[in-house]
Parts: structure tokens; C-alpha cells; sequence
């Protein structure tokens, strides 16, 4: 019995010996990992938010964590997020490759392209192809429009009732960027809308969730049949959904006459000729998906999280309605010149934003090169995870760092300012490349829905949970919205 005892110890000795972590020299402080684990075990996998902020207030505003053996760096507060993807933009520019996300994406696409030509050519062509959106007729502006006058619809038909919103500023966006990128829209009953949706927001969940979390620290796991296998198969339906797209667009196409952005791709295909140009059919598909994924679930949490303290917040409402009502006066519709007319919208919208810190921990880096920050040394190849919530609610920041409260984004005269840790899209090379267009569709919807209804909470409503679900975005808890028609309408 002792013997055996004894020999257990010893192998656990050995396994605990053999899988040890041993952080690189002047490496930033962090907690003791353990062998095979990391630190994951220390973490609330299910929202790892507070423990990250706990060890802020532990090891400073640089430190570091283990994912199963992989050192990765976490970034704190304005100045570190600053000094390392601002100050030092290339050293930290690229993406971490080997983790699920990078195996579901086949590697292709933009948004985890490590640092190089690709992706720069990549982000480049998109973004000017989506400034010049004069694409077809249609300029960005008209597309959200249109897409805001079905929403309008449905609010219309639930007038004097309350809706469950949980889907419905997913279609809003996920339509917004369809109509961009293959010049379709769907019906909101359309099951393919709702299916891609779904596909949509459940990879949001399973990606830095305990299963996502389990896969990138455990690689013997990963051929299972495990929850996270359901990304994958997921993938295989929105892979489907993009290529069917590309193969009609094939078929229409008429070379230097872009209807959207798949014929634009197309023409940049023929451009580069057969020069093994990174610009193919394959990185289209991938390229597509990204751009679906990263506008559906940022824009429509966003606005999730508005209604749900807009109602709670009816003061707050009735202030932008007064302000929209006298700036839009008789006009129509709304329009994204009106905004430096809205300071106090203006405000709400960015208050919004800081609250809702949709994406909390960005998109994870990594490191391009050997580099140091704020004293450390921190090796190339790094995992480095820009911790935004950090900054959004950083105490020396902000005037409200801990309520929602537009004045944050006010100075004493009234007038909008935006602070410099206003980040919710990050900030350096990597940056979201969708900000002008999250940025346009945040403001034509909920100026146009506050304008034409009051939101209130329903009476069994029960008790606003402002908790958020977390995931890649963070999403607010479903809630049922009240609808009322204004007064003046
Ligand atoms: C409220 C809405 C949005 C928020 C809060 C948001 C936030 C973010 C954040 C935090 C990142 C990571 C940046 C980094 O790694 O440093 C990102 C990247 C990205 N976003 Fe957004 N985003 C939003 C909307 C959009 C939209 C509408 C699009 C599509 C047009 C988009 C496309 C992208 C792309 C392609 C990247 C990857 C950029 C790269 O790796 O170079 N996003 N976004």
C-alpha cells in the first residue's frame, strides 16, 4: 500500500516536473500555472472578466497568464493598451495561430491573418472598397435606411405591446451587411437568415467559452466528440451559405460593373491575373464569413444592450427624443450628417457603447517580434490579450466609470467630447475595420426608432439583470421590450 503510494507520488512529481511552465526571463509577473492547465483552472471560465480584473489589482496593469502551457500577456488600462498597439503598432499587430478559432477558419480570411502582405492587401481592399460605397446604387446610407424601415414595421405591429428583441437586431445587421456584401437581403421569417444567425451567435459563445477554452489548452482533446465539434460543424453550414453566394455571383457577374462586395473581389481576382495572388475563391468565402460574423453580433449586442438601458434609463430617452425631435424637425429621415447637432445622442450612443463593451477582450494578438512593455520583455510569438473592459471602466477615466450616464461623453458646456479610452474597436493597425459602418448603423436606428417610439419596461418585465453573456461579444440577458408609439407621432 505505501509502496504504491509512494509511486504515485513520485509520477505525480514527474508529470508535474515534466509539464512544468517556466515563464521567460523578466517576463511580466502573473499567478503560478500549474503543469498542463496554465492557469485556466484559477479563471471563471464561464466569464473570466472579474478574475481578470482581480489580477490587474494583484500584478499590474502588464501581466501574464498560462493557457495550458502557452504564456499569454494581458493588457490593462489606457497606457499599456497604448504603448503596445499604438506606440509599438507592428510588434504587436499579429494573431495568434494553432487555437480553434484559427483551425475552424482554415486560416484564411482577415480577421486572424497574422501580420504580413495578406493581410494587409486584404484589409486594405476591403476597406476602400466599403468607403467608396457607391457601390451599385445604393450608397451605405440608403441600404441602413432601408434595412431600419422593416424594424420600423415590426415595432409598428407591436405598438402598444411588448417584442422579444433577442433576434431582431441580429437580422437588422446581419441583413445590412448581406445587401453590402452579396446585394441580398432576407425576409425576417426566412429560415436561412435565422439559420446563419443562429450558426452565428453560437460560435460566438463556444469560441472563448469553457469549451473553447478546453480545446486550445488540451490538444489531445480535440478529436472528440466534445461540445466544441458543434463550431466546427456550424462552419461547414456558413462555408455552404458564402460559396452558394459566390457561385451565383460567378455566373452574373460582368467585369468592371460591381454590384457589391463579391463583385468587387471578383474584379480583383481578374486584376491580379494568375500571379499566385493570396486574392482566390477560397480566401473570398472565408473573407465573406468573417465580415458577416464580425458585423452581426457586435452591431446587434450594441443595440441590445441600448434598449435595455434606454427603458430602464426613461430619462435618458426623453432627453434624446427632445433633442432629435428638434434637430430633425419636419425632415423626413434621419441622416448621419445630423449628428454634431445631437451632442446629447451623440453621447448616449457612446455611453452605449462603453457599457455594452461589446467585444471585452478584442480580438487576441500576438506578438510579431521581440519586444518590451512598460519594463518586461515579452518574446515574439506572444499570445497578448488587450483587455478593453479594462479601459472602458477604468476608474481615472471616466467621470461615471461604474453607471450609465452620457455625461461621460459631455463637457461642461454641453458639448460631445470623446475621451481617449474610448475604445470599444480597439485601436492600431488591427482595429476594426467596421467602425464606420457600426458606427453609421448605431446612429441611423436608434435615431430613427427613438424618434417614432418611446421604449418603457414591461410591467412583468421582472427586474433588469444588466449582466451580460459572455463570449467573443457580450450579449445582454433576453428581456422583453416595451413599445409605445410617441405622443407627437
Ligand atoms: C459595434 C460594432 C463593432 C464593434 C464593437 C467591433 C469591435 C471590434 C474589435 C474590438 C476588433 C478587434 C480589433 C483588434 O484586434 O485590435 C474588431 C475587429 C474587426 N472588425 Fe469589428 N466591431 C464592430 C463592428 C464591425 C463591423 C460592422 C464590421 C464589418 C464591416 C467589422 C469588421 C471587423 C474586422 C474585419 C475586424 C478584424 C480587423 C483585422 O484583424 O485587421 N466590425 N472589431
Amino acid at each position: 500500500m505505501l509502496d504504491s503510494l509512494i509511486l504515485l507520488c513520485l509520477g505525480f512529481c514527474l508529470l508535474f516536473f515534466l509539464f512544468r511552465t517556466k515563464r521567460p526571463k523578466n517576463f511580466p509577473p502573473g499567478p503560478r500555472p500549474v503543469p498542463i492547465f496554465g492557469n485556466i483552472l484559477q479563471l471563471n471560465l464561464e466569464n473570466p472578466i472579474n478574475d481578470l480584473k482581480k489580477l490587474s489589482e494583484r500584478y499590474g496593469q502588464v501581466y501574464s497568464i498560462y493557457i495550458g502551457s502557452r504564456p499569454a500577456v494581458v493588457l490593462n488600462g489606457l497606457q499599456a493598451m497604448k504603448e503596445a498597439l499604438v506606440t509599438q503598432a507592428v510588434e504587436f499587430a499579429g494573431r495568434p495561430q494553432g487555437l480553434m478559432v484559427n483551425h475552424v477558419t482554415e486560416g484564411k480570411g482577415v480577421v486572424l491573418l497574422n501580420h504580413g502582405p495578406i493581410w494587409r492587401d486584404h484589409r486594405r481592399f476591403a476597406l476602400m472598397t466599403l468607403r467608396n460605397f457607391g457601390l451599385g446604387k445604393q450608397s451605405m446610407e440608403e441600404r441602413i435606411l432601408a434595412e431600419v424601415s422593416h424594424l420600423t414595421s415590426h415595432f409598428e405591429k407591436s405598438a402598444g405591446k411588448s417584442t422579444d428583441p433577442q433576434t431582431l437586431f441580429h437580422k437588422t445587421a446581419s441583413n445590412i451587411i448581406c445587401t453590402v456584401l452579396f446585394g441580398t437581403r432576407y425576409e425576417h421569417e426566412d429560415e436561412t437568415l435565422q439559420l446563419i444567425i443562429r450558426m452565428i451567435t453560437e460560435n460566438a459563445k463556444i469560441v472563448n467559452g469553457p469549451w473553447g477554452m478546453i480545446y486550445d489548452t488540451l490538444p489531445l482533446l480535440r478529436g472528440l466528440p466534445l461540445p466544441f465539434q458543434k463550431n466546427f460543424k456550424n462552419f461547414e453550414t456558413l462555408k455552404k451559405f458564402a460559396g452558394d453566394h459566390v457561385a451565383q455571383h460567378e455566373k452574373s457577374w460582368v467585369p468592371g460593373e460591381p454590384r457589391d462586395f463579391v463583385d468587387c473581389y471578383l474584379d480583383e481576382v481578374e486584376k491580379r491575373g494568375d500571379d499566385d495572388s493570396s486574392f482566390n475563391k477560397s480566401q473570398l468565402i472565408f473573407y465573406l464569413l468573417d465580415l458577416q460574423f464580425a458585423a452581426t453580433d457586435t452591431t446587434s449586442n450594441t443595440l441590445l444592450t441600448a434598449f435595455l438601458y434606454l427603458m430602464t434609463h426613461p430619462d435618458v430617452q426623453e432627453r434624446c427624443q427632445k433633442e432629435i425631435d428638434e434637430v430633425l424637425g419636419e425632415k423626413a429621415q434621419a441622416s448621419f450628417e445630423d449628428r454634431p447637432r445631437m451632442p446629447y445622442t451623440q453621447a448616449m450612443i457612446h455611453e452605449v457603447q462603453r457599457v455594452a463593451n461589446t467585444v471585452p477582450l478584442s480580438v487576441f494578438h500576438t506578438t510579431t517580434k521581440d519586444t518590451q512593455l512598460m519594463g518586461y520583455d515579452i518574446p515574439k510569438d506572444t499570445l497578448i490579450i488587450p483587455n478593453l473592459s479594462s479601459v472602458l471602466n477604468e476608474e481615472s477615466q471616466w467621470k461615471f466609470p461604474h453607471d450609465f450616464n452620457p455625461s461621460n461623453f459631455l463637457n461642461d458646456e454641453g458639448e460631445f467630447v470623446k475621451p481617449e479610452a474610448f475604445m470599444p474597436f480597439s485601436v492600431g493597425p488591427r482595429m476594426c475595420m467596421g467602425e464606420g459602418l457600426a458606427r453609421m448603423e448605431l446612429f441611423l436606428i436608434l435615431v430613427t426608432l427613438l424618434r417614432r417610439f418611446q421604449f418603457i419596461w414591461p410591467e412583468d418585465g421582472g427586474v433588469p439583470d444588466y449582466t451580460p453573456v459572455f463570449g467573443i461579444t457580450l450579449t445582454p440577458k433576453p428581456y422583453k421590450l416595451g413599445v409605445r408609439l410617441r405622443g407627437n407621432q
